[in-house]
């Protein structure tokens, strides 16, 4: 079996590699990545190490896409993932560019699917639900966390979190749309050509080894800024915003799942997270990780006004995948946030020069 990853030196792209090339040996892994990501070029060197091939390229670029060769499966873990992207509000991205790289770059790996008879697996997320529904979730104060006011009368969200029947109402974000349509096209693709999709929206994915963005790895964000002690703020909500988190290999075995049944008849749209066992508060995350570096730095300043497309509570209802997968995340918040510090404290130069 061939599989393709596109953005293999990504956090995702590259774990996932990794993880595949442990667990399926007779499999050739190769991919694609634009390097485009600060830090994403210090996976080449552990790439070649796992005998994955790489090539350098652009989904956005069609003769990139032309030139790679034939693959079984294609998982996409190629696209800008952060919120913020395209917004106006971080001047690093327009929102052309954010929809040319998440979506216009989904059309192209959908027809390099179609053309080779390939399976996708599409790395979508819990940004494709639905703001205005999110914030209609009555929340109290209970310690250093909000949590849900029982019974909920919001469709598609539990005790146990959001499941796959939440509102997908924009408005989701720029980004959450561009995966939302993302997730339509693939579907619509399938459909049309018969090849297997499977598309898991996931929630928080962090661990060792996280190049360390706010927007896409705030733990590891959290325990590098704590570890070189350098300011940080709780924005909205004071800190009691919460997040639930997964481990990357968490994610990699449940691909290896789906890549491997090709044709089950289950739901092909799941979602995949840390659950409530995997969940945190910003401020649960600082305590956490003043713990286990001794405390660093000055407190969080507290920020009143929360930003575009800020959610004070979302934690995956992951009851599908165990169901149909018999998948669950691994580790606690705890366990995580643990594993990212001593990561952290090993690497510390490394995490300086990402963090410039
Ligand atoms: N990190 C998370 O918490 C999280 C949560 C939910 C979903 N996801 C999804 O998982 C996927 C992987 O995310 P990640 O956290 O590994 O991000 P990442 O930024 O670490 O990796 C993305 C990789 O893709 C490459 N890339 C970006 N645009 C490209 C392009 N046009 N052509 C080729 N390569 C390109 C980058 O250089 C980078 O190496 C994304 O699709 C993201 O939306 C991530």
């Amino acid at each position: 079996m061939r599989i393709l990853i596109t953005g293999i030196c990504g956090y995702l792209g590259f774990r996932t590699a990794s993880f595949l090339a442990d667990a399926l040996p007779g499999a050739e892994i190769c991919g694609l990545d634009n390097i485009s990501r600060r830090g994403s070029e210090s996976n080449l060197a552990a790439l070649k190490k796992v005998g994955a091939k790489f090539y350098h390229g652009d989904i956005r670029v069609q003769a990139d896409v032309d030139a790679l060769p034939p693959a079984d499966w294609l998982i996409d873990c190629a696209a800008n993932p952060t919120v913020l992207a395209g917004s106006g509000v971080l001047n690093d991205t327009s929102s052309r560019q954010l929809m040319e790289n998440n979506l216009s770059g989904t059309i192209n790996l959908l027809e390099y699917c179609k053309r080779h008879s390939c399976g996708l697996v599409l790395l979508s997320t819990s940004r494709v639900y639905s703001i205005s529904d999110l914030l209609s979730i009555k929340l109290r104060i209970k310690g250093e966390r909000l949590e849900p006011v029982p019974p909920s009368t919001v469709l598609g969200f539990s005790k146990a979190g959001v499941s796959e029947d939440f509102s997908t109402r924009p408005p989701l974000s720029l980004y959450g749309t561009s995966k939302a349509a993302s997730e339509l096209l693939a579907l619509e693709y399938s459909a049309a050509f018969g090849f297997p999709v499977w598309i898991n929206r996931c929630g928080v994915i962090g661990g060792p080894g996280q190049f360390g963005r706010i927007d896409q790895g705030i733990l590891s964000f959290w325990a590098y800024s704590k570890l070189l002690k350098r300011p940080l703020k709780f924005i909205g909500y004071s800190g009691r915003q919460v997040r639930d988190c997964m481990d990357a290999s968490d994610v990699a075995a449940l691909v290896m799942k789906q890549i491997t049944s090709p044709s089950r008849n289950v739901p092909r749209v799941i979602n995949a997270g840390g659950g409530l066992r995997g969940s945190f508060s910003l401020r649960e995350l600082d305590a956490l990780c003043s713990g286990f570096l001794g405390a660093g730095g000055p407190p969080p300043a507290i920020v009143r006004e929360t930003r575009p497309y800020d959610v004070p509570y979302y934690v995956t209802d992951y009851r599908l995948a165990e169901k149909t997968w018999d998948w669950k995340p691994s580790l606690s918040a705890a366990e995580m946030v643990e594993r990212i510090c001593r990561w952290a404290s090993d690497n510390e130069s490394l995490v300086g020069q990402w963090f410039g």
